[in-house]
Formats: structure tokens, C-alpha cells, sequence
């Protein structure tokens, strides 16, 4: 039997308070898009229970596993010039056919949503709710640009304008658009990037992860087979030194990344030093996501949000929570909790229903991981050490710190650092927060609002969650992205997203 109601999986209704009641009765937008259920744990035990099966079918096929050759420089330029010629004509396209193909690629990543499960697991060590909440999302981004594009880029907007003449806004692709992606969502963000791009427009070159290229080839298969022509978007394979050879190309005409802010910054000096034309970089980057927790929070919810927002995906997820702060009244009980509920996970094979944490993404991801943790183990109080398999596997740490401050890095993987805090401190708590400079997720747990007010009031961050869990935003449901450290702050999966890859065009004709 499958357990359908582990920690992990438990539906938000049996945990709720009168709070989260309140949250969860907003409505969803209704216009033109209804999302998938992006998260897993509304999934009906049948369907799940014939999913599992074909992935065992799948499994038990040897899938093919080709060989993926890296691109060379020679290639990347040829790649960029035949998208230029690519452009001429999908610039050209009517928005409502670039729509249609998105909605016809997401059917297609519908039908073969078991392979495309069964590759995560295989490539990116996904557990089968990891998964399954990636294909959906990746369905999710298809169909909500397609929709969103329909309704800015079909007709231009008429403005006003005096007698005898028309004035009309409309919205065009910029170009060439190189799309580079990381390892941690290789469906869902992959494909965000390149259906934006080219719902606006634009020609594709996309540059996935190094660790994932069968997922991001098996996705561009797809979308060709859709309809997108293959001279509107390219595939080129890599590390980092290709990324950065693309970038530099003279004839690109914007760059979408999600990765490092390391890599970020080295993208923006490389776009501003070049000449020609001004380039444009989206940039949606990592965090130090923390979380304030008051005596007024419910401690079960608490455990259930902590231990679900720092150790899901085995912490590799941008919107992670890496920083909790309690408050010094309640600390003990909530960290007795949130430990707890720790010791419940499962670690294993991803292929495993069963398993809540798979495998980080490589040994040189675990190393890093392993390092810190040495260090934290010497430098701060360890609440909870669990222990991992053999193989890529890290287990769940939960580290006390003396202070917030302690906490100078994103530490990408299932590593929980808490600090607490006195009341009367709640100002520096703040401050420290803010001082990280980044700004990706936040979440609040508090049954005072004006607590909660003065919290969202005082910082900077993307996305803030309330009395819940801190991951898993929903396209067109919670647009997600940072600011300062953690990007350049469009919205992915939000309505002003599409029109950062666009130009407009104002045509006045004397009538
Ligand atoms: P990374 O920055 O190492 O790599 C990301 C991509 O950039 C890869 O395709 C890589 O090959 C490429 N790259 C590396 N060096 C390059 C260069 N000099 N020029 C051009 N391209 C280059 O990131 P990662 O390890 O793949 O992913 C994890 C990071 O991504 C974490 O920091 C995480 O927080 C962040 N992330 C952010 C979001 C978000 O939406 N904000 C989402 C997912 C992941
Ligand atoms: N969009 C992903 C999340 O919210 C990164 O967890």
C-alpha cells in the first residue's frame, strides 16, 4: 500500500488554523487560465497508485540513455546565427499560432508526463511528489504564458490620441534570447524560460544545467514536435563556459538565468562590457530564506511548515527556508517539535513512493554540504544530525546559532540553521534579515497582524508566505521571484513576466 498521508504529504485542510483558513479561501484567478494542481498532495490515491506502476514499466524498459555531447564554441555561433534567421519568421508568427503551439506542448507533456517523471527521478534524483509537482508546473508555465500572450501580444492597444490620427501600442520579440537554466527544476524552469521567450517572440537558444541535459533535451524534442521550428529554438549543451560564450555573442538580444548570484553578477559584467547594442538580463537568483516564528504561532503548524519548507527536495530548492527564527519564549517547544517531525522523513532511492528525500544533485554538491556541516557541527549547537545512505545522500541537520548574522551564504540542501530572538530584539531581527541582501522568500508565522503587517512593511523580499509554508509557489497563482541578491525582480508564472522579453512599438499614422 502506498502511504498517502505521510508528514510531507498531509493535505493543508487537517492542519489548518482559522488563519490559514482565511488564506486559502482567496480566490484563483478565473479569467482565461485555471492552473493543474501543482502540488501533489491534492493527488487522488488512484491516479498515484497508476502512476507508480507505469514508472516501475518505464523502469523496468531501460530507457534509453544516449550519450550527451557537449557544444563547442564553433557550434554555439552557428546555433545563434540560424536563430537570427529563425527570428525573422517566428517574430513574424501571429501570437495566437505561438500560443496554440504552447497549448499543444503542453498536452504533449500531459500524455507523457510518466517519462517525463520517471527521467527526473533517473537524472535529477527527484522523489515521485518532487516530480510529479514539476511536470505540473512545467504545464502550468505553457499554458499561462499562452494565455497571457494571447491577451498582450494579439492586437496592439489603440491610445488615444487627437482627430486624424491612429496611434497603436503593440508588443514584439526582441531577438535572439539565450535561456540558461539550472539543475534543481530542469523541467519546470527550463521550460518557463524558453515558452516565455518564445511566446514573446523571440528565437531561443537554451542552455540547460550541465548535471541535466536528457531532461532539457527531451523537453526542446517536445516542444518542436508542438510545432515551435526548429530555427526558433536552439539546444545547446554545456557547462558554464558555453553559457558564457553565448553571452558574449555579439548578435544576442537578451539573456533569462536562474542559478547561482555568483554566476549573475559575471553574466551582468559580460552584458555591460560588450558594445553594440544595450543587452537586457533577467536574473532570478538564490536567497537566505528566513522564516520568524512568535509565541503566538501554532507549534504543530510550525513543525509541518518548517520541516517541509527546509528539507523538501532535500533543501535544493531556491525558495527554501534556511534561517528560522523563534522567538526565545516558545524556542524549545518548537525546536523539540520541528525535530520531531524530522526524524519521520525517509531518505532513499527517488524511484521509492515511499521516499520523502532523494539524493543531492551531485558528490560535489554532498561534499559542500558535508563541509558545512562539519564546520556547523563545531560552531553551533546541533539539534538534529539524521543519517544518510550510501551514495549522493545528505541527511537533515538542524543547527542552533548564536546569532542570525552567523549565517553569511546560501547553504543549497537540507540544512536548517535557527537562532532565537527576544521580543524586544524584534528590530535587529529585521535588520539582520535585510542585511543578508537578499530577498527571495520570507515566511511569518503569527497570529498578530500587526506583527505581521510591520514585517512584510519592513523588508524587501519576493515572496512572503504567511502561517504556511514557505515553497512551491504556483504559476499565476504566487509569481515568483527576488530582489537585491536574489535577482533582477520580474514575476516568473505572473502577468508582468512576458512583457520583460518584449519590446514595444508605438505606430502613429497620419490618417
Ligand atoms: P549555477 O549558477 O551554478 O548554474 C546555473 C546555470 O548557469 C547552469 O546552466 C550553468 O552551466 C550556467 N553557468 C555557469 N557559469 C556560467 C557563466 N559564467 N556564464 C553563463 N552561464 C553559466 O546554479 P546551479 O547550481 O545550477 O543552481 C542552483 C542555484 O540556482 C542556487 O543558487 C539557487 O538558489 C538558484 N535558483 C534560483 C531560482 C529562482 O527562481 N530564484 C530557482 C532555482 C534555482
Ligand atoms: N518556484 C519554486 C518554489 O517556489 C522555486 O519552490
Amino acid at each position: 500500500a502506498v502511504p498517502v498521508t505521510t508528514l510531507l504529504q498531509r493535505p493543508a485542510a487537517i492542519i489548518g488554523s482559522p488563519d490559514r483558513a482565511r488564506h486559502a479561501k482567496i480566490p484563483l484567478p478565473a479569467d482565461l487560465y485555471r492552473p493543474e494542481r501543482t502540488n501533489s498532495r491534492g493527488i487522488e490515491f488512484g491516479e498515484r497508485a497508476a502512476l507508480i506502476k507505469l514508472l516501475a514499466e518505464i523502469a523496468a524498459s531501460k530507457p534509453d540513455m544516449h550519450k550527451i555531447v557537449d557544444a563547442n564554441a564553433e557550434q554555439a555561433n552557428a546555433a545563434v546565427t540560424a536563430a537570427c534567421t529563425g527570428f525573422a519568421s517566428w517574430s513574424r508568427t501571429p501570437a495566437e499560432d505561438r500560443a496554440a503551439i504552447l497549448d499543444n506542448a503542453a498536452g504533449l507533456l500531459e500524455q507523457r508526463r510518466a517519462s517525463f517523471i520517471a527521467l527526473l527521478q533517473q537524472e535529477g534524483g527527484k522523489t515521485l511528489d518532487d516530480a510529479l509537482s514539476e511536470v505540473r508546473e512545467a504545464i502550468d508555465f505553457c499554458r499561462y504564458y499562452a494565455a497571457q500572450g494571447r491577451k498582450q501580444f494579439g492586437t496592439g492597444q489603440t491610445m488615444l490620441g487627437p482627430t486624424g490620427e491612429s496611434n497603436v501600442l503593440s508588443m514584439r520579440g526582441r531577438g535572439v534570447f539565450v535561456a540558461i537554466s539550472p539543475w534543481n527544476f530542469p523541467l519546470a524552469i527550463f521550460l518557463g524560460q524558453v515558452s516565455t521567450a518564445l511566446m514573446a517572440g523571440n528565437a531561443v537558444i537554451a542552455k540547460p544545467a550541465e548535471q541535466t541535459p536528457r531532461i532539457a533535451a527531451q523537453a526542446v524534442r517536445l516542444l518542436h514536435e508542438a510545432g515551435v521550428p526548429t530555427s526558433a529554438l536552439h539546444l545547446i549543451q554545456g557547462d558554464g563556459r558555453i553559457g558564457a560564450a553565448l553571452v558574449e555573442h555579439p548578435a544576442i538580444a537578451g539573456v533569462v538565468f536562474t542559478g547561482s548570484t555568483e554566476v549573475a553578477r559575471s553574466i551582468n559584467r559580460a552584458l555591460a562590457g560588450k558594445d553594440g547594442p544595450i543587452v537586457p538580463l533577467i536574473a532570478e537568483t538564490g536567497g537566505i530564506n528566513a522564516m520568524i516564528v512568535d509565541a503566538t504561532a501554532l507549534p504543530e503548524q510550525v513543525a509541518d511548515d518548517v520541516v517541509m519548507s527546509a528539507f523538501r527536495s532535500a533543501g535544493q530548492r531556491c525558495s527554501a527556508l534556511r534561517l528560522l527564527l523563534v522567538q526565545d519564549d516558545v524556542a524549545d517547544r518548537m525546536i523539540e517539535m520541528i525535530v520531531g517531525a524530522a526524524e519521520e522523513l525517509k531518505l532513499g532511492d527517488p524511484s521509492d513512493p515511499a521516499t520523502h528525500i532523494g539524493p543531492v544533485i551531485d558528490a560535489e554538491a554532498k561534499q559542500k554540504l558535508d563541509t558545512h556541516i562539519a564546520r556547523m557541527t563545531t560552531e553551533a549547537r546541533v539539534h538534529f544530525a539524521g543519517t544518510a545512505p550510501a551514495g549522493n545522500f545528505v541527511a537533515p541537520h538542524i543547527f542552533e546559532l548564536a546569532s542570525a548574522r552567523q549565517l553569511t551564504e546560501e547553504v543549497f540542501g537540507p540544512i536548517l540553521h535557527v537562532a532565537r530572538y527576544r521580543a524586544a530584539d524584534f528590530d535587529k531581527v529585521l535588520q539582520d534579515i535585510a542585511d543578508t541582501g537578499y530577498g527571495l522568500t520570507l515566511g511569518v508565522h503569527s497570529r498578530i497582524d500587526d506583527m505581521v503587517e510591520r514585517v512584510i512593511a519592513r523588508l524587501p523580499v519576493g515572496n512572503v508566505y504567511v502561517n504556511r509554508n514557505m515553497i512551491g509557489a504556483v504559476v499565476g497563482v504566487q509569481p515568483f521571484g527576488g530582489f537585491g541578491l536574489s535577482g533582477t525582480g520580474p514575476k516568473a508564472g505572473g502577468p508582468h513576466y512576458l512583457a520583460r522579453f518584449a519590446t514595444e512599438q508605438t505606430v502613429t499614422i497620419n490618417t
